[in-house]
Formats: structure tokens, C-alpha cells, sequence
């Protein structure tokens, strides 16, 4: 898809980021949270991430349209060499080739930093509904992952019970 850009996020995206990022939070069961943060609490957690790990932002002409994330997988040293990943592309944007190429600089920058495990977590439901599909599990297996865990029921929202996946990546 032509226009596309990936560029280090910056402290000014956190309104644009957030944006996006509400719809899940408020529309889906992808997201575990309840409440979209605010702009400000979107700037505080970016500037979080960045003290540490890549933070990128996908943009087409100009404006984002998706951004992809690292952190601390667990806080143990024996876990320094992983990291979670978190990925989320504008709901009108979607299946346009933004989150491929969010997660190949992700992965990349991830590499350089010398991580060799990358840990992603996905919302998932055997039944399909109207707040979750398979979209996050079928990417994450198209981009490498394989399921290592599942928890059953895990997570409450909008009044069902929805299970968490961890997928592994050696990157
Ligand atoms: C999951 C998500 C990041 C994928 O980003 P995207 O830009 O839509 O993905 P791409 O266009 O790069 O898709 C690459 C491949 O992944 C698979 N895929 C992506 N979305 C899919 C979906 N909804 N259903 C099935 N397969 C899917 C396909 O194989 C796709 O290739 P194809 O379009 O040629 O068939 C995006 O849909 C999204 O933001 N979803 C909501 C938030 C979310 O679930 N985030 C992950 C939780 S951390």
C-alpha cells in the first residue's frame, strides 16, 4: 500500500493514539480494559515505554493509522532477553498490510536490542461474538507466533467471560 510510513512515536501522538485505541477499549473485548484513557494518561504510558523499548507509529499520509509496542514481558532477570508486544491499527484501516509492517521494524528494532523471545497476548473466544473475533489470533499465527498458553475465562467484559492467549515468537 503506497503512503505508508513507520517512524518513532512521538510524546504529540498520544491524543491520535488514544483515539484509536478507545474504540477497542469501549467497542470490542480485544482490550481487557474497561476505561479509554485519556490523552494525558496515553503520554504518560508512551513515555514509559520509550525509556526502554521501540514504540512506533504507522503513518499514511500524514496521519497515524496504527502503532506498535514493546515492554518488559516479566520483571525477573532471567526474563531480560523477552519482551511483550502490543499492536493496534485504526479500525478503518485494517487488513492493509499496517500491522506486517508495524511487527517487521518491531521485531527488528527487537532484535538489535539483542531480545530473542517476543510474547504477545491475545483476547480470544472458541464462538465469535460481536465484541471479539479470531482477527488478533490469526494474525499473530501469520506473523510467527505459536499459542504456548491459554487461559480459560480470564477476563470479564460486557458481561462474558473471555479467554486470554499467549502466543511466542523467537525472533
Ligand atoms: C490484529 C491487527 C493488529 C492486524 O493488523 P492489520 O494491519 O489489519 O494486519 P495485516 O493487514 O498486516 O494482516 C496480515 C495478515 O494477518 C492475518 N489477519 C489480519 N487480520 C485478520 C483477521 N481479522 N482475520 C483473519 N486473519 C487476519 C491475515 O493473514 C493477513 O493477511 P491477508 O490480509 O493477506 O489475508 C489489527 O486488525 C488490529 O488492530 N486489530 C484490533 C486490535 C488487536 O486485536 N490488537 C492485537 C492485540 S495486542
Amino acid at each position: 500500500m503506497s503512503g505508508l510510513t513507520i517512524r518513532e512515536v512521538r510524546l504529540s501522538d498520544a491524543a491520535r493514539l488514544a483515539e484509536i485505541y478507545s474504540h477497542y477499549v469501549l467497542n470490542t473485548a480485544v482490550s481487557f480494559e474497561y476505561e479509554a484513557p485519556s490523552a494525558a494518561e496515553f503520554e504518560s504510558r508512551i513515555a514509559k515505554v520509550t525509556a526502554k523499548f521501540p514504540y512506533l507509529v504507522c503513518e499514511k499520509d500524514g496521519a497515524a493509522v496504527g502503532y506498535a509496542y514493546a515492554g518488559e514481558y516479566l520483571p525477573r532477570k532471567a526474563y531480560s532477553w523477552s519482551a511483550a508486544s502490543s499492536i493496534y491499527v485504526h479500525k478503518d484501516f485494517r487488513r492493509q498490510g499496517i500491522g506486517t509492517m508495524l511487527y517487521a521494524e518491531l521485531q527488528k528494532r527487537l532484535r538489535e536490542m539483542g531480545i530473542v523471545d517476543l510474547v504477545a497476548g491475545s483476547a480470544y473466544t472458541d464462538d465469535e461474538d460481536e465484541y471479539l473475533t479470531h482477527g488478533s489470533y490469526d494474525f499473530h499465527t501469520k506473523m510467527g507466533f505459536s499459542e504456548c498458553a491459554r487461559f480459560r475465562g480470564i477476563g470479564k467484559k460486557f458481561g462474558r467471560w473471555y479467554d486470554l492467549v499467549r502466543l511466542q515468537k523467537k525472533l
